[in-house]
């Protein structure tokens, strides 16, 4: 047992233990002090690190290619569409491949599935940047981010209102169980997470006393809450349930009346972005056109008030990867 994380794979957010994931938690507050002073060591010099998406992404990416610049490792963009994996080469055969040039691969697409093929057989490190099931480096940050305002995350009380049953729900309920949080979804009964996932969070929610509740209520959900998360309506790769996604979710948006039924002045928002907020892109001009909403999943008063700590979220995403590189690599 023990704290040594090296060589290790994080697939998803149960694969790093309670005290792993205090360890983990602790080494990003100490990169991000070293960073701010000017001190980070280049301690990953000579490694290589694969960044193979087959989803788009700005924070996961960036993420881990200054983390890999700032550590002194050499990150390697591979987007889908410029290798032969999946098309002309299997899983295994680019996973064997990959894992002879570089110490550590991350992974970004669909089908859960396929990282956990890179990882049985690439031989080093392979880290989910997310699949349909699961986002475990998202929650870090997350976890971080809640923590760095509320002191510990002992019973702290963090509200999931929306499609609960997507990665960010997953990862959101598991790593809740294992920080032991006082953790609250409401979501729609059609889009709660599994009986698997609810199942697991449970089992190890009974080890760390963490709190769980799962309901359709966003009221009881949110009620005393340090603070409140949402994600999109629709996933990557499922652009085309936006209509019957707005049917089922409209009365989970997180409006200034949500904020206010936590009964919490200091209540935070926290979301995993992008966020649609506004009808600044393409998607959000079609929401307003369409179905004559501002926004979906959270209103721009929310999104931009002083409550919103979404940015830190976004950052947080480069101290918590630079940890778990340094964890695994150094
Ligand atoms: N939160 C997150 O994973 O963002 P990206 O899709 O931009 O990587
Ligand atoms: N649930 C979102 C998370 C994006 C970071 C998605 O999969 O698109």
């Amino acid at each position: 047992m023990g704290l040594n994380l090296h060589g290790r794979s994080i697939l998803e957010p149960a694969d790093l233990s309670p005290e792993e994931l205090d360890y983990i938690l602790d080494l990003s507050d100490e990169l991000k002090l070293l960073k701010a002073a000017g001190n980070l060591r280049p301690i990953l010099r000579g490694k290589s690190v694969a960044l193979l998406f087959e989803k788009p992404s700005t924070r996961t990416r960036c993420a881990f290619a200054v983390a890999c610049a700032e550590l002194g490792a050499h990150p390697e963009f591979l987007g889908k569409d410029e290798i032969h994996f999946g098309k002309k080469e299997s899983v295994r055969d680019t996973a064997r491949v990959l894992g002879r040039l570089f110490d550590a691969i991350e992974y970004r697409g669909f089908d859960h599935a396929t990282v956990q093929g890179l990882a049985r057989d690439a031989g080093v490190p392979v880290y989910n940047g997310l699949t349909d099931l699961w986002h475990p480096t998202q929650v870090l940050a997350d976890l971080m981010t809640l923590r760095s305002h509320v002191g510990s995350l002992r019973h702290a009380r963090l509200a999931y209102l929306g499609d609960a049953r997507n990665n960010m729900g997953n990862s959101l309920l598991v790593a809740a169980a294992q920080a032991g949080l006082d953790f609250r979804i409401a979501a729609p009964a059609d889009l709660l997470p599994s009986q698997d996932v609810v199942r697991a969070a449970e089992v190890l929610a009974a080890q760390t006393g963490a709190r769980l509740s799962v309901g359709e209520s966003v009221r009881e959900a949110v009620r005393g809450a340090d603070a409140i998360y949402t994600d999109v309506w629709t996933s990557m790769g499922e652009e085309a349930k936006l209509s019957e996604r707005i049917a089922l979710l409209r009365p989970y948006q997180v409006t200034a009346d949500v904020l206010a039924a936590s009964g919490n002045p200091d209540v935070l928002f926290m979301h995993c972005l992008p966020a649609i907020h506004d009808s600044r892109t393409a998607l959000g001009r079609e929401v307003r056109e369409k179905y004559g909403m501002e926004g979906l999943e959270v209103t721009d008063e929310v999104f931009e008030s002083r409550h919103s700590v979404v940015f830190e979220q976004a950052e947080n995403r480069l101290h918590t990867i630079g940890a778990l590189l340094v964890s695994t690599l150094a």
